[in-house]
This record gives structure tokens, sequence and C-alpha cells, in this order.
């Protein structure tokens, strides 16, 4: 008897040392559309190597090679799903799977930008004056404001249930209304990411007595795979420019919910 009690604090360390190999190193969770490239990838990527639970979601048939390779380096932390935003069934299947699990930052990135390489007009004359695609209206639409909506409705239980309670929104500085655009294209992209605003100006209101925060981002001009070989002029890296954003997420309270931010924290105009 004498000898297990002294050895007590050895067996402790023991199962403390066990439970550390088998538990996930983090409790939080983050949710993020459109995870399989771009911003959503590097996102992925920080909040894995912080630790975090990352549903990494995406629309494709199959888990796409960028998080199936993010999945392999965190197999405990990473768990690919697929959820195109523009369904509601996927959307709901998800938030069955995952009932009774808290979501601690529901992280809206994923977005209809545009349907051709982003220097080819014709390709995107659908979104230009005099030959506007009223079709694709619809689907920018219900990709970049239905989709965080119905999230919003459908994972309500899980973010309520988390630490965190945040709704973080990829926006874009092309939703501005207060500053005229440069250029009048890309009308479809413009006009839902103003709509995105509001619409999270809404849920800001909505869930503000459930202490969710809510903001929305203008991640600046972020070089991303999908520009091929089109170099935005003064772009960060996706590193850079979420490293900056992740650094604001921390800081976050309720105090700030609505705010329309730059990645550094920074009020940007509407
Ligand atoms: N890069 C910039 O400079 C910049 C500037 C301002 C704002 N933003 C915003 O940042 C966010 C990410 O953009 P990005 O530059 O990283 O673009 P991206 O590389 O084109 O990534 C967009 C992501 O959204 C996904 N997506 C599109 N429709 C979807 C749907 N219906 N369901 C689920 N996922 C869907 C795409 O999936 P697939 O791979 O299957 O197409 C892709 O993973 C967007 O909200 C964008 O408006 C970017």
């Amino acid at each position: 008897m004498n000898i297990i009690l002294k050895n007590s604090w050895k067996v402790m360390l023991f199962v403390w040392l066990v439970a550390q190999c088998w538990l996930p190193a983090s409790s939080e969770t983050v949710l993020i559309t459109g995870s399989n490239q771009g911003i959503g990838l590097e996102f992925a990527k920080q909040f894995a190597a912080r630790g975090w639970t990352v549903i990494a979601t995406h629309r494709r048939p199959e888990t796409p090679d960028t998080l199936v390779a993010l999945q392999q380096k965190y197999p405990d932390l990473v768990q690919p799903e697929r959820m195109d935003v523009t369904k509601k069934d996927e959307i709901v299947a998800l938030a069955e799977k995952m009932k009774g699990e808290s979501i601690d930052i529901i992280l809206n990135n994923a977005a209809l930008i545009r349907f051709a390489p982003l220097r080819d007009r014709e390709g995107n004359a659908g979104q230009l004056f005099g030959t506007l695609d009223y079709d694709h209206m619809d689907q920018f639409m219900h990709t970049n404001v239905a989709g965080p909506l119905m999230i919003a409705e459908e994972f309500y239980d899980h973010l309520v249930a988390g630490e965190r309670k945040l709704i973080v929104t990829i926006s874009s500085a092309a939703g501005m209304v207060s500053i005229a655009p440069r250029s009048a294209d890309h009308y479809w992209y413009r006009i839902t990411k103003a709509a995105l605003n509001s619409a999270m100006r809404l849920l800001a209101v909505e869930l503000a007595d459930e202490g969710v925060t809510v903001v929305m981002f203008h991640p600046g001009g972020v070089q991303v795979e999908s520009f091929g070989d089109t170099v935005l002029p003064g772009a960060m890296t996706p590193e850079e420019a979420i490293g900056k954003m992740m650094k604001t997420i921390d800081g976050l309270t309720i105090k700030d919910s609505g705010r329309f931010l730059q990645n550094d924290g920074t009020d940007q105009p509407w």
C-alpha cells in the first residue's frame, strides 16, 4: 500500500501524459467554408497549427487533395466535410452530424467571385453592364448572401454552445457603397458583398442577446492560386494576410459586433 501511495504521483503523471496523447490538443473548434484553396485553406492551416479542431468544408464531390494533405498533417484536428453553401440539404446534414458539438467560430469564407479567369473580360461578361447575366446573379446571391445566412440558422445551436460565439465573414472592399469603385465591373460580386454586409449587420443585432459577435473583414489584396498568372499589385501572401486577421480575431469582443474590419482590426469604410 505504501509503495502505491509513494508512487501515486508517478501514476497520475503517466495518466496525464496518456490523456495528452489521446485527447485533441484543444477543445476549440472553427468551421470554415470554402477551405480547400486560397484564403480559406490558409485559415485552416493556421487554426490547425494552433491546435484547434478545424471543420474544413468544401463543395467538391471528393475531398480535395489540399485538405487530404492537411488532414494527414493534423489527423486529430482537421476534419474535411462536404458542404456546398448553396445547398441547404448539405448544410442541414452537417449540422445534424455535428449535433451536440460546439463550434467556437464560424468562418464564412466561401464566395463566388467570377466564372472565368481574372483578366478574361469575355468570360466575365455576365458581370458587365450591357451583358449582365441575371441567372449568374441568382448564383452569386445564393452563394455569397444566402449561404452564410443558412449556415447561421442551421449552426445556431452549435455556435451558442461554444466559448467564443463568433461569426467571422470574409467580405470585401468590393462591397463598399460609401466610396465609388474605381471601375464599374464585377457587378454581381460587388452587389452581393454589399448585401452580405447588410445580412451580417442584421445577424449582429439578432444574436447580440446570445452574446454572439459578428464581424466582417476586407482581407486586403491576397495573392491566391485562383488568380492564375495574374499578379495583383501590392497583394499580400495568404500567410501574411491571414496571420493579421488571426491576431485581430484573437482580440475581438462583443463590443466589436457589427463592425466591418480591415485585416489589422481598423475600420473598413462601408
Ligand atoms: N483574394 C483576395 O484578394 C480577396 C480580396 C477581398 C475579398 N476576398 C474574399 O476572400 C474569400 C476567399 O477568396 P479567395 O481569394 O481565397 O478565393 P478562391 O481562392 O477562389 O476561393 C474561394 C473558395 O470558395 C469556395 N466556394 C465557392 N462557391 C462555393 C460553394 N457554393 N460552396 C462551398 N464553397 C464554395 C471555392 O471552392 P472551389 O475550389 O470548389 O471553387 C473556394 O474554396 C472570398 O469571400 C472573397 O470574396 C478575397
